[in-house]
């Protein structure tokens, strides 16, 4: 299967590459097009799925999803990453291990919502990267089921949104991840992260630091093979710790009742998501009082608390942190997203990003060999707009 790297391109030029991909994969214009951001998280990493907060933002790289619904049972999906159509005779029972397994996941699910609607042809292009942490596989997901449902001129509340396509990663894909990619990709607001508490789903939009400061993105370009199987391993130890402490969520935790965890192991884990949780409530103070200095401290101590307590950091990721912590122009660092590789965040002043990505590099290649890749990213509108509540 040949991955092709994407080219970047603003909102209206995605929908345009995505009108003619359809065009020509199809014969005609799509009648039904969603375009869904991937993130960023500020803070507040590995606690989505115990009732956590975070602090996403959603990004100006996009997934876009065209749809035209069929009258027979048929569904072809073509991408612009993955050469070859996908070509099914209905909805398949189980996942294929394929990259389509998400749109095929998302459209079960609706289908078990809404009742049996047929088959459909849907063409995907993207300039989101896969597998560097920012939520490209949250984005295809929102923006498949927003294509989808327009496309059966149907309606449903973002959250329901939301919870359906992660069910679709729990169930059908098979990653049990939590719910801030979705909230992320449907509800994000230009400038501003949203301050998103995992267990009611209620967020309030909080100022992002102003045009001094930029985030930048450094993709190690590297995927350990076993983050997949890692990352569902940390949730299941988070639900044993859940269990042995008798509570519903570790949200409910403090650091006082670490000592009710017999293993060692799992005292680290806990450690990680209540010391994350009062830092994102931290970060959320700081960015009120405008205060982007205060993040610096806070970013570096959440990587710290992924790498040793949570143990998803990696030696390409450290090194990455470690080198940005020794540049004056970058606020804080930290590894994002589900770790074992992927990307790492950095705040920095704006002016100098040539120079920061200068010398991220040549400390990467001393070490590794290799460049790793940087995205500039910007704050952007969710899949629903400015508030789509
Ligand atoms: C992945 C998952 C999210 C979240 C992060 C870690 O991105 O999709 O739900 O758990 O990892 O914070």
């Amino acid at each position: 299967m040949a991955v092709r790297a994407p080219s970047v391109s603003a909102r209206p030029q995605l929908a345009e590459r995505l009108r003619s991909a359809f065009l020509k994969g199809f014969g005609g214009p799509p009648p039904a097009v969603a375009i869904a951001p991937g993130r960023i998280n500020v803070i507040g990493e590995h606690t989505d799925y115990s009732g956590g907060l975070a602090l996403p933002a959603a990004i100006d790289r996009y997934v876009a999803v065209g749809v035209r619904p069929r009258r027979d049972g048929e569904v072809n999906i073509s991408s612009d990453r993955f050469s070859g159509r996908v070509t099914l005779a209905g909805l398949p029972p189980a996942r294929r291990g394929h990259w389509s397994d998400r749109v095929v996941g998302v459209a079960r699910e609706l289908t078990c919502a809404l009742g049996e609607r047929g088959g459909f042809d849907a063409a995907i292009v993207s300039d989101l990267p896969v597998g560097a942490g920012l939520s490209s596989s949250g984005a295809l997901e929102v923006a498949t089921a927003m294509a989808l449902l327009a496309a059966w001129r149907t309606e449903m509340p973002g959250r329901e949104i939301a919870l359906l396509c992660q069910r679709a990663e729990n169930g059908f894909v098979g990653a049990r991840t939590g719910i801030m990619d979705e909230i992320a990709a449907l509800y994000g607001r230009a400038g501003n992260a949203l301050a998103l508490d995992c267990r009611s789903l209620e967020w309030e939009a909080v100022p992002l630091p102003g045009s001094r400061f930029a985030w930048l993105l450094a993709d190690t370009r590297v995927k350990h093979d076993l983050a997949a199987a890692a990352y569902n391993e940390r949730r299941q130890e988070c639900e044993r710790a859940q269990q042995l402490m008798g509570v519903a969520d570790l949200r409910d935790v403090t650091l006082q009742d670490l000592g009710r965890l017999p293993e060692p192991r799992l005292r680290r884990r806990v450690r990680h998501v209540v010391s994350e949780n009062g830092r994102v409530r931290q970060a959320v103070d700081a960015l009120r009082r405008r205060d982007a200095a205060a993040l610096g401290p806070l970013l570096q101590a959440s990587h710290v608390s992924l790498k040793d307590d949570f143990e998803v950091s990696s030696t390409e990721l450290d090194r990455l942190v470690e080198l940005a912590s020794q540049i004056s122009t970058v606020v804080g660092a930290r590894m994002m997203g589900g770790g074992f590789g992927g990307c790492v965040l950095l705040l920095a002043h704006r002016d100098g990003l040539d120079q920061v990505e200068e010398q991220l590099s040549q400390g990467y290649v001393q070490t590794f060999q290799r460049r790793p890749e940087f995205y500039r990213v910007r704050t952007v509108d969710g899949a629903l707009g400015g508030d789509g509540r």
